[in-house]
């Protein structure tokens, strides 16, 4: 027989196994360090310029900085922060190195989800944010899976559970509460509304004081920050039911949004949402958040299955929001009834050679047209290697792996990439100015 004990046990040996293994992987302070990228990479896949007119141009010019000479002396090795100085000191035919951006406008926000697990959503949100970064732009990671396989992805490890997306919706209990119990007496009759009463359990824990950037977390990617998560935020789900009960008034699903109607409009490019595997109050956050919704896919018919359930269940609680909830509730910036700016489809873990793959991918795209990216994500041997190392196939030193596996995924992921950005791009251009 096996008890909550036993289980406990078993989960306390393969927390040591965790520990272990983040020794061996990020020594030598056991922590996650971002490595530098050879002349080669920046030229050709992160500027896509001639090599030798990179170096052409820093042979020219020692303003620019000059990177890291490797030990046998043939390649140059730049951080990401030299390749971000390169970029803006840099013009190639009077081009600008810099990624487009709207200017006045506030960060794209885009939802990675999808009710099945192993869809490829972690996968997907990390490879999107180490693109993005690689391409110039400011990334903001927010992981509403208690999983936490993104926050682990990115190197954090003890995350207290006030700092992640359930502290942001329990401040914004208290917050909203607190405001709706000062609000003027109702006009007609002239009465107090009651006064909502939160539990000393939720007020004591000093929630209501902490600031909005309080719960940004930097990582060892010099434009890239995250709100992390935790197991321990697991019992969202529950508490947040325990919440909506103590404030019915309260307008749950915007309280990350409006923690993000708080942040400076310049402070990122991108902010993009790992989702939890389930429709719930944390999954209902971020797609109410979110201007752009990416919905990853495997190829096989299940997950077509799985995904048809989504969108169905997605479109019935969005519908019961614009329909229990009117102007009198403030959700922020964001309007009901929630509209996306952009959504696609993405399918994953996709083999070209495999004809039940390529079908499903027809099948996907005779249904869902237009909304199906061209570039699926292909499987590949990369991002189990380079997930071995708690690394994404952008961190993982290329001389770790035969160059052509690497190189390969590295291809898929830069089409995807691409494609999110225009995406992103069209959705910002979208974005009304006062949002
Ligand atoms: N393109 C890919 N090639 C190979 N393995 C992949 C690929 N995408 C995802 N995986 C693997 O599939 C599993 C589930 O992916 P994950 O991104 O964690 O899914 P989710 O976040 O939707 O649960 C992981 O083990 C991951 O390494
Ligand atoms: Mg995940």
């Amino acid at each position: 027989m096996f008890t909550h004990e036993d289980l406990a046990n078993l989960q306390a040996q393969s927390l040591k196994m965790q520990h272990h293994i983040r020794r061996q992987t990020f020594s030598p302070e056991h922590e996650k360090t971002l490595r530098r990228f050879s002349s080669w990479e920046v030229s050709e896949l992160i500027f896509r310029i001639n090599q030798s007119t990179f170096r052409g141009r820093l042979a020219q010019d020692p303003d620019l900085p000059g990177g890291e000479v490797e030990e046998d002396g043939r390649q140059r090795w730049f951080s990401l922060t030299e390749i971000n100085e390169l970029r803006r000191k840099m013009k190639i035919n009077r081009h600008s190195l810099m990624p487009k951006r709207p200017a006045g406008k506030r960060a794209i926000r885009v939802a990675i989800s999808n009710f099945k697990g192993g869809a490829g959503k972690s996968t997907v949100a990390l490879h999107m944010a180490h693109a993005a970064a690689l391409d110039g732009y400011r990334v903001l990671l927010v992981d509403f899976d208690p999983q936490a396989t993104l926050t682990h992805s990115m190197g954090l490890h003890s995350v207290s559970e006030e700092l992640t997306v359930w502290g942001i919706i329990a401040r914004d209990l208290v917050r909203e509460t607190d405001r709706m119990n000062a609000a003027p007496r109702a006009a007609e009759s002239g009465t107090a509304l009651p006064q909502r009463r939160l539990p000393a359990s939720i007020r004591d824990q000093g929630l209501g004081d902490l600031r909005n950037t309080d719960f940004i977390k930097t990582t060892a990617w010099p434009t890239i920050d995250i709100v992390p998560s935790c197991a321990n935020a697991a019992f969202v789900e529950f508490a947040s039911a325990q919440y909506r009960h103590l404030n019915p008034d309260w307008s749950f699903f915007a309280a990350v949004s409006r923690w993000l109607d708080g942040l400076q409009n310049d402070a990122y490019d991108m902010i993009i949402f790992d989702c939890p595997p389930a429709i719930g109050y944390q999954s209902m956050n971020a797609v109410f958040a979110a201007d752009v919704l990416y919905i990853p896919s495997g190829p096989g018919y299940w997950e077509y299955d799985s995904t048809t359930s989504f969108i169905g269940q997605l479109a019935e609680a969005l519908g019961d929001l614009a329909a229990g909830f009117d102007d009198s509730f403030p959700t922020g910036k964001m309007k009901l009834p929630k509209t996306f700016l952009e959504l696609r489809f993405l399918m994953t873990r996709y083999e070209p050679g495999n004809d039940l793959h390529r079908a499903m991918f027809e099948a996907f795209k005779k249904v869902f047209g237009d909304r199906v990216a061209n570039e699926p994500i292909e499987m590949t041997r990369a991002v189990e290697q380079s997930g071995r190392f708690l690394s994404s196939v952008y961190e993982i030193d290329y001389r770790s792996m035969t160059r052509e596996t690497w190189r390969r995924a590295r291809a898929s992921f830069d089409r995807a990439w691409i494609e999110f950005r225009d995406t992103a791009l069209s959705a910002w251009d979208k974005l009304e100015d006062e949002q």
